[in-house]
């Protein structure tokens, strides 16, 4: 593993300034695992962003240009597919920019979308920095001052908390939290007499606040790796939470779905709401005699990243909507589906369709061409929303495969 990048933050730019203000490493490790099952690869993205000169007009938390939206919050929620039209709705302007300054228009493979998208998904899983003060307020409100310590001013009777101070994310204290839960809550439920929650960024709050008053705060930062969903995955299985949530996070009678438990969340809400759970979890599985999970390093954080994850490669889809999609855009003005002779070529015999992101990809690398037929035809250009991209793909995936089939007769 190469060490973090000893930049300032200040001057750390763009993307790269993202992750130090998370405290993470741009880590060549995770790359040294086996080949990422999801397509898209976040950190791959990272690199692409700052190589195709992204970040020269999209910031991430301010860090970087400002002529477009900063992805810190743009498209917030967004499935792949829907990140995808997102995208295309975008290529007019990039257009003109981009023929204005005179430079060539940036391509992608598919794969190569795929980690830009990801990426674009990825860095809204951080929350910026909590406040200290808010911190401080929790840390008395909640309790906490009672049993531990912070700058040597609080209880004696659980261990000081000064140690977490060498972390800039919240992530390490909502492990160390969910680890000693179950002996914590115990000691908790015979002082207090009440059951710990977190609602929001608390959790980041009383982070920020240890980094503040920590006996430790001179000590130098500990870089953790970011979270890698394809890891949080396998521990998904390893540490038998699929047992009652079922393989991809989608439920049994035993536990809910969580498809959705983490929609519009953040690292630190989302490490919150386990803890929420974690009690009733506790109980859940000691009946079936499941040992309780604990987290070392970066896996707890890989395991928000794959729950995280699990909305991004949402499937399913309607090709009928698609059909209908295909006409009201005004695509079938150009590709006409009876392979007549025509502006466009004839997407039933495209690859394009039939890979999972190939349409979005085909559609960006030839939108120059595309956008000056529109010109000339003195069409709108057609824009995407909602599911609209991932049911017009499905529909044209059916069509090229129907094709195929009847090449394969003839
Ligand atoms: C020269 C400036 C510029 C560059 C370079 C640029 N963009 Fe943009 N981008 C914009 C502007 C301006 C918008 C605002 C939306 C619009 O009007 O199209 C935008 C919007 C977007 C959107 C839609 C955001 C939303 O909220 O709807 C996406 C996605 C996007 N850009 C991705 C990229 C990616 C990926 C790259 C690098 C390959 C890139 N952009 C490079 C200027 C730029
Ligand atoms: C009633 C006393 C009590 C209260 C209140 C309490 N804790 Fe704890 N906490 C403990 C005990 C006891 C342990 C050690 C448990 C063990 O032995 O595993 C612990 C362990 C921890 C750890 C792991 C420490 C380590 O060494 O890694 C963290 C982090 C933590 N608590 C955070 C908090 C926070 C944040 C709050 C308030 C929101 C809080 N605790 C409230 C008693 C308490
Ligand atoms: C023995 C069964 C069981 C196991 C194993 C289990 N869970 Fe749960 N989980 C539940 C139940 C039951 C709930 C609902 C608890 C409640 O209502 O508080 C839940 C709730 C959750 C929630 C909150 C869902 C929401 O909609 O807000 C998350 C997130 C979660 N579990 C993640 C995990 C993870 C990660 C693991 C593995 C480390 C795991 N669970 C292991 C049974 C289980
Ligand atoms: C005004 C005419 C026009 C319209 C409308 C149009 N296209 Fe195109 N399309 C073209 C042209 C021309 C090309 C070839 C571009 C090139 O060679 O770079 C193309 C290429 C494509 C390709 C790449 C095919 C391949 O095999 O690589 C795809 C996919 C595509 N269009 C999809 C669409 C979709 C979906 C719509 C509707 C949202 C649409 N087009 C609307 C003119 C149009």
């Amino acid at each position: 593993m190469t060490g973090p990048p000893r930049t300032p933050w200040g001057r750390a730019t763009g993307a790269a300034a993202a992750f130090m203000m998370l405290g993470l490493v741009g880590a060549q490790a995770v790359h040294a695992q086996s080949a990422p099952p999801f397509p898209g690869d976040p950190i791959a993205g990272r690199r692409l962003f700052v190589e195709r000169r992204c970040v020269r007009c999209h910031a991430i938390w301010g860090n970087g240009g400002t002529l477009g939206p900063d992805f810190a919050s743009a498209g917030a929620g967004q499935s792949l597919h829907q990140l995808a039209g997102m995208f295309w709705n975008h290529t007019p302007r990039m257009i003109e920019t981009v023929r204005s300054r005179g430079v060539g228009w940036p391509r992608f493979t598919e794969g190569e979308l795929a980690d830009i998208i990801s990426y674009i998904y990825y860095v809204k899983l951080f929350d910026a920095p909590g406040d200290a003060a808010r911190g401080e307020r929790w840390f008395s409100e909640k309790g906490c001052v009672e049993c531990h310590a912070v700058g040597r001013i609080g209880g004696t009777s659980a261990p000081p908390l000064d140690s977490y101070a060498r972390y800039i994310a919240p992530i390490a204290l909502a492990q160390g939290l969910w680890n000693h839960g179950p002996r914590m809550r115990l000691r908790q439920a015979a002082q207090q007499g009440w059951a710990l929650r977190f609602l929001g960024r608390e959790i980041a709050d009383i982070q920020a606040f240890i980094r503040e008053r920590s006996t430790q705060r001179a000590a130098p930062v500990t870089f953790l790796l970011p979270p890698n969903p394809t890891n949080g995955r396998k521990l998904f299985a390893e540490r038998q939470c699929f047992r009652c949530h079922g393989s991809e996070g989608r439920g049994t009678e035993s536990g809910p779905d969580l498809r959705s438990a983490t929609e519009h969340l953040h690292v630190s809400e989302i490490a919150g709401q386990l803890w929420n759970h974690s009690s009733a979890m506790a109980a859940a599985m000691q009946a079936r005699g499941i040992t309780f999970p604990e987290f070392r390093g970066s896996e707890m954080a890989d395991v928000i990243a794959f729950l995280y994850y699990l909305r991004f490669y949402e499937t399913g889809g309607n090709a009928a909507a698609g059909q209908q999609l295909f006409a009201a855009k005004g695509c079938v003005t150009c590709h006409p589906a009876d392979g007549a002779a025509s502006v466009g070529p004839d997407l039933a015999r495209s690859d394009a369709a039939l890979t999972p992101l190939g349409l979005a990809t085909a559609m960006w690398n030839h939108a120059p061409a595309m956008y000056d037929q529109m010109q000339l035809a003195d069409a709108d250009w057609p824009r995407f929303e909602g599911d609209e991209m991932r049911d017009l793909a499905l529909y044209l995936r059916a069509v090229a495969a129907r094709e195929r089939g009847a090449v394969g007769q003839r």
